[in-house]
């Protein structure tokens, strides 16, 4: 049975209001979302609440951008993401902004409370500073050319050519990236954050409220000192203006949480819930953070510590989750695996991925890889092959021979005991969000159900004369196990669930109503609930996907060729045809690529050119990996006299186009066209 009633607020992280919705944040919603509906199965009050992180720099430029005002930009956001979250069956209680009345208020609030507490520090800082724009540049806003090596066009803080890091005004030739002009140097007083104020606090809260892995990440960073943290920015900036200090505001990531407390609040004035309640100092209700291992320090360290500065409650936990790759490999615009929901969405149902995801998720933060074919046999083999495939099995003998009518009594009452004897460990894993030892059981429990089923053969017996009894009672039993699986699977399957209840008539799936079976009790007729993901449904989201980066790709650059005035090289002089049918060009296969010692832009290429090898060295190591060159095709001028340079000999060239750094692209023939074909 469960405990008493608990009182649980829970939140996902806030995605930013100038992306779309990817595979990434539906495995945070997704995992979220699982354990708030188990939460509310089992009786507890449990109160999720989401909103959109709308402030900052990457989204007034972003909105600058587009010609419309920042306001705009998030209401569009906004709509887009719930849009998108509903879709998913996420059942937030409230989703909310963090430009809102209530989040302004409560980041005056806790500021107010720091600063007189003394945890605020005052300092001069020098930055860079864009004349034109009229506005200070974080190191990501300013490009030039690396101190080091010279490489051109390398952000503020490094350089992805050589590795060097570096302050943004010792960049050469620096430019400002949002207007192109020549950044000067500019103080400014900024209002930091005296994280090192709460090491105490913060090294015994760690201690008992995250995850082991996290708590080694955590010693290191304790190890490193805790330093005070800039919260603060100069206008123009799209964000809170901090109380008395005008001109200055909030920086993003200081509002960002206390979002969660601003989107709560807007939900219980609504619904008449004391909000003091959760979130005073020695508050009895719990409050839980489901968040991505890259923001684990905004949420282990300054979060806590600002709410143990501003006299509120701390978090009772703060989980983390890994990283969606897909076929084993961080999501990519250029591989054209970044996989947007709304991309999903368009070809399958969403139920698949949140069972796909349930079965691979831990309470640990290792990665999790959506590989799409182990995607597709997992979905068929588990939901459609062994869960639905109980029901369907059962139902149309119940129907049709016995008017919906299920039997009196089971007729295997020690299997029954068995499925619900899991009920403890089933809820123990979900509470600790191992989603996959969960499914696991939830499976074992489906297998014996068909088992059952294949060995009492309702199908032979209802053709055999005086059997009728036996045929009422094995499908009676299948459907009671059904009913078990199915309030096991119901906080990952929340349409199907709703589906089975009708069908089965049920009040609901209250966690523990499966103490009872259901005898002698009628079903309605049953309609399929799902179907089997098909193989073409499951390609065409790829190919949608590189569609979209692909359209995207050209609107962003030409938006950067117009922004920054680039000229594109003129066409060279030009030449006779005689000239040009001298060149060979040819398609290639790579079948082997590697970095080149000590070259900060080359890779060496083995190329397959149709029975014979040869060996190039290409400029592209800013936009590819060695690895995932390995097995394209490409184009190459194969008569290039060879060049001996600085790394050895080069038999040739392969053909690539591009601005540079990551995006320089090699060209890809269609996949029809094999090694050693000329190109005309
Ligand atoms: N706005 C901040 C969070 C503020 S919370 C007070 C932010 N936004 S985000 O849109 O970049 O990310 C939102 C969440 O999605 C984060 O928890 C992040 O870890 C998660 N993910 C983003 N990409 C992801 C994957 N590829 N895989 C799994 N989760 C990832 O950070
Ligand atoms: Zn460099």
């Amino acid at each position: 049975m469960s405990n008493n009633n608990r009182k649980i607020l829970v939140t996902s992280a806030l995605p930013y209001a100038n992306g779309a919705i990817h595979l990434g944040h539906m495995l945070e919603h997704i995992q979220t979302d699982i354990w708030v509906r188990f939460q509310k199965q089992r009786g507890h009050t449990c109160t999720y609440v989401c909103a959109d992180d709308a402030h900052g720099t990457p989204i007034m430029l972003k909105a600058d951008q587009l010609g419309i005002t920042p306001q705009a930009l998030i209401d569009q956001s906004s709509a887009e993401h719930q849009r998108d979250f509903k879709a998913f069956m996420i059942g937030f209680d409230n989703y909310y902004t963090t430009h809102s009345d209530e989040n302004r208020d409560f980041s005056a609030m806790i500021y107010t409370k720091l600063r007189d507490a003394g945890h605020i520090a005052e300092k001069i800082i020098t930055q860079a500073y864009d004349p034109e724009k009229e506005m200070f540049l974080s190191d990501r806003f300013v490009k030039g050319d690396c101190p080091k090596c010279a490489a051109k066009d390398q952000y503020g803080d490094n350089c992805e050519s050589c590795g060097a890091t570096y302050n943004p005004m010792e960049l050469k030739n620096a430019y400002s990236a949002i207007s192109g002009a020549k950044p000067i140097e500019k103080d400014s007083k900024h209002y930091f954050f005296k994280l090192g104020n709460f090491e105490n606090f913060l090294r015994d809260w760690v201690e008992n409220h995250v995850q082991t892995e996290m708590k080694n990440k955590l010693n290191e960073w304790f190890e490193a000192g805790l330093q005070n943290w800039d919260i603060s920015r100069d206008a123009p900036y799209w964000g809170f203006e901090i109380p008395d200090a005008p001109g200055k505001y909030f920086y993003v990531w200081l509002d960002a949480p206390v979002g969660y407390m601003a989107s709560f609040k807007n939900w219980c004035d609504r619904h008449a819930v004391d909000f003091d309640e959760y979130w005073n100092k020695d508050s009895k209700t719990e409050l839980y953070h489901f968040i991505g291992k890259d923001i684990a320090y905004f949420h282990s360290l300054f979060w806590p510590a600002m709410l143990e500065g501003a006299g509120l409650r701390k978090p009772n936990g703060v989980f983390c989750h890994g990283f969606v790759t897909v076929d084993g490999k961080k999501m990519s615009k250029t591989r054209g695996t970044f996989i947007m929901a709304e991309t999903y969405l368009n070809h399958l149902q969403p139920e698949y991925l949140r069972y796909y995801f349930a079965a691979k998720l831990s309470s640990g933060i290792d990665d999790i890889d959506f590989n799409f074919e182990d995607f597709r046999l997992r979905v068929n083999a588990d939901l459609v092959n062994k869960v639905i495939n109980i029901a369907s099995r059962c139902a149309g003998f119940i129907h049709k021979k016995f008017a919906g009518q299920l039997s009196a009594s089971l007729s295997e009452p020690a299997l029954y005991q068995e499925a619900i004897d899991k009920s403890d460990l089933i809820a123990h894993y979900y509470e600790n969000r191992e989603y996959n030892k969960a499914m696991r059981e939830i499976m074992a429990i489906a297998d014996a159900a068909n088992q059952y089923i294949d060995s009492a053969e309702p199908w032979v017996l209802a053709k055999k004369e005086g059997c009728e009894q036996a045929v009422q009672d094995c499908c009676s039993m299948g459907i009671n196990l059904f009913r078990v699986i199915c309030s096991y699977l119901a906080p990952v399957l929340p349409k199907i669930a709703e589906d089975v209840q009708a069908f089965l008539n049920l009040d609901d799936f209250a966690w523990d109503s499966i103490q009872s079976p259901l005898l002698s009790h009628k079903i309605n007729k049953f309609k399929p609930l799902m179907q089997r993901v098909d193989e073409e449904k499951v390609s065409a989201i790829i190919a949608e996907t590189k569609l979209k980066l692909a359209e995207q790709a050209a609107l962003t650059s030409q938006a950067e060729t117009q922004k920054t005035e680039l000229q594109l090289e003129p066409i060279a002089d030009t030449i006779e045809f005689a000239d040009f049918a001298k060149i060979d060009l040819r398609v290639v296969q790579i079948i082997n690529a590697e970095h080149v010692k000590g070259a900060n832009k080359l890779l060496q290429l083995t190329l397959d050119l149709g029975g014979e090898s040869r060996k190039v060295f290409a400029g592209i190591k800013s936009a590819y990996q060695p690895e995932d060159l390995i097995g394209k095709h490409t184009v190459m001028v194969a008569n290039l006299a060879t060049r001996t340079m600085k790394f050895g000999d080069s038999e040739g060239m392969v053909l690539a186009a591009g601005p540079g750094g990551e995006e320089i692209w090699i060209l890809e023939p269609h996949s029809g066209a094999k090694p050693g074909m000329r190109v005309k």
